[in-house]
């Protein structure tokens, strides 16, 4: 049922010739490889849309490399990409296109879904997140008191969530002073509370952010922001100055009362988690300007322009993604850690998370057969240099292979000292220290340096050993701004496309988030009503039971 870590891509011609190379890499130290080749930064590095990639420190050689360009043809991955820029219905189980590159296209060219341009359609909505933009940043929009808007709080969940808050943050340094930024995702009542206790009811804007308008955590968390509003003085006709909504269910937006003039429109071709690009990242406009917003896209615009025509042995995308296939599917690594060395960039784990364990968590490939191979990594990591007081032990000696992304801007927003220099000094420490680690003789002899015993050395040298050999990147950028940003989310977004394509799964349909939707309606009717499903584990029945138990005087 779980896939053991040693099944290789059996599929593709090229990937016998991967197992073996593994087996000889498996043994290789890098520090080696360095050693042997003054040039080897130089051949693996490159440049793309404001990013510098370092692939150097990888369990590679020129055999490798061109093994894995080959699987990647072989996957026929340039026909993939260029399916998905045309518009063609590669998200097949829904029968949709994958278009979230459309919307940051500024290129005259039509792109079409059913013979239909959709680029008047992107226009059109940019030009209206524009004019929002610039109402409620000028104080021309008002709330029901006449006052100008201080406060923006987004209402959604997941796709309608992570991307553009991950921006949000990562832009601190774009933001306008005086409006303050709120998120209220989870159905958890703390988290909208404590929103409540932040903002003022006569100078907020609630922006209710969900493609299809019928997610449980948002749609209740919009009535009660709305209700909130109602107890606070806000009459229902005044309604109308406090809610924006962004949604392809205009219906269902209508029936919640955000008129359609205060709507923005999505599209099935932009997948939730692909969305922030889309009006779903109005609330990123509205706290950095609207400019700001368009560097973004422009940035990721750069980012498409790249995947399309770079050659695939210098394409920074594929070169991600064909690395994280090299170690999930021929060194049995399971995870993937993206460690930025910037605190602005605090949230992108979590947004990488969405977009890549969303996407290529499938165990079935396009013909519905279940895979024998591992798909999708674990995604996960966080910033320096908190981490390394954290869980970068287990990276350094654990007895896990995790490769790991480390990202850092060479310039700080805010020079203070010698702090920035102590910040990318870190970064570029550990992923050295990953590599080289220190051997056994090392220690010996550092520690006969210092005096130690024989037997006090022997007692301590393993424990002080550090393999090395721990496979990393590093992201370079000069500073990150609306353009970097923007490319570095695209770049992330279309290692997902890459693998996908190698790993011939739907990377853009989520079927098995449904069940438990499913499950959390029928557990929530357990917990008042009478009604007791008859096929039911004792395990949630009892659970169920539980709950009441506690919630006897309260229900
Ligand atoms: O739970 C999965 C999901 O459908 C995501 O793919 C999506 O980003 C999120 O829920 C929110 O969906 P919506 O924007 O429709 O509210």
């Amino acid at each position: 049922m779980f896939i053991p870590a040693s099944i290789p891509l059996n599929h593709y011609s090229v990937s016998e010739q991967l197992v073996s190379l593994q087996q000889k890499m498996a043994t290789t130290p890098i520090k080696d490889l360095f050693a042997d080749d003054p040039a080897r930064f130089d051949k693996y590095t490159l440049e793309a849309a404001g990013l510098f990639l370092d692939y150097s420190k990888h369990l590679i050689d020129n055999k490798v490399m061109d093994s894995l360009v080959a699987l990647a043809e072989e996957a026929r991955l340039p026909q993939a990409i260029k399916a998905m820029f045309c518009g063609e219905k590669i998200n097949y189980t829904e029968q949709r296109a994958v278009l979230h590159t459309a919307l940051r296209s500024f290129n005259s060219q039509p792109i079409r879904v059913d013979g239909q341009d959709i680029m008047p359609l992107i226009r059109e909505t940019r030009g209206r997140i524009k004019k929002l933009t610039e109402e409620v940043r000028s104080g021309q929009w008002r709330g029901h008191t006449g006052k100008p808007i201080e406060h923006i709080v987004n209402i959604g969940i997941g796709g309608s969530y992570l991307g553009l808050k991950t921006v949000i943050n990562a832009l601190t340094p774009y933001h306008k002073a005086g409006l303050s930024h709120h998120y209220v995702a989870n159905i958890d009542p703390n988290e909208i509370s404590d929103v409540f206790s932040k903002i003022n009811p006569e100078t907020t804007l609630f922006i209710v952010a969900s493609k299809s308008f019928s997610t449980l955590e948002t749609l209740q968390n919009a009535q009660a922001a709305r209700q909130w509003m109602l107890h606070r003085g806000c009459s229902e006709a005044d309604i109308r100055k406090h809610f924006i909504a962004i949604s392809t269910n205009l219906n269902a937006t209508d029936t919640f009362g955000i008129n359609q003039a205060n709507t923005l429109p999505l599209w099935d071709w932009v997948g939730g988690r692909y969305s922030l690009w889309s009006g779903i990242g109005l609330m990123i406009a509205l706290v950095v300007g609207y400019d700001n917003f368009e560097g973004l896209l422009k940035g990721a615009q750069a980012m498409d322009q790249h995947v399309q025509t770079a050659p695939l042995s210098e394409n920074m995308p594929v070169i991600l993604g064909l690395l994280g296939i090299w170690y999930q599917n021929y060194f049995g690594a399971q995870s993937h850690a993206v460690i930025s060395y910037d605190y602005f960039l605090r949230d992108l784990p979590g947004h990488l998370q969405q977009v890549d364990m969303e996407s290529n968590g499938k165990r079935v490939n396009h013909q519905g057969e279940e895979v024998d191979y591992r798909t999708g990594a674990v995604i996960w990591g966080g910033t320096g240099t908190n981490d390394q007081h954290a869980y970068h032990q287990l990276l350094h000696q654990g007895t896990q292979l995790i490769p790991v992304d480390f990202i850092a801007p060479a310039t700080t927003h805010n020079p203070l000292g010698e702090q920035h220099r102590w910040l990318f000094a870190n970064a570029v420490a550990q992923s050295q220290a990953m590599m080289q680690g220190k051997t056994i003789e090392e220690i010996r002899k550092e520690l006969a340096d210092s005096g130690m015993s024989a037997e006090q050395i022997d007692t301590l040298a393993a424990h002080k050993r550090v393999p090395g050999n721990r496979p990393n990147s590093m992201i370079v950028t000069e500073k990150i701004t609306p353009e970097t940003t923007g490319a570095l989310i695209a770049l992330y977004e279309h290692k997902v496309l890459v693998q996908g394509t190698i790993w011939q799964i739907n990377s853009f349909d989520q079927w098995g988030v449904e069940l438990g939707k499913v499950l959390g309606n029928r557990v929530y009717s357990q917990l008042t009503g009478d009604h007791q499903p008859h096929h039911q584990d004792s395990s949630t029945t009892g659970l169920i039971q539980r709950f009441r138990q506690l919630n006897k005087s309260r229900l």
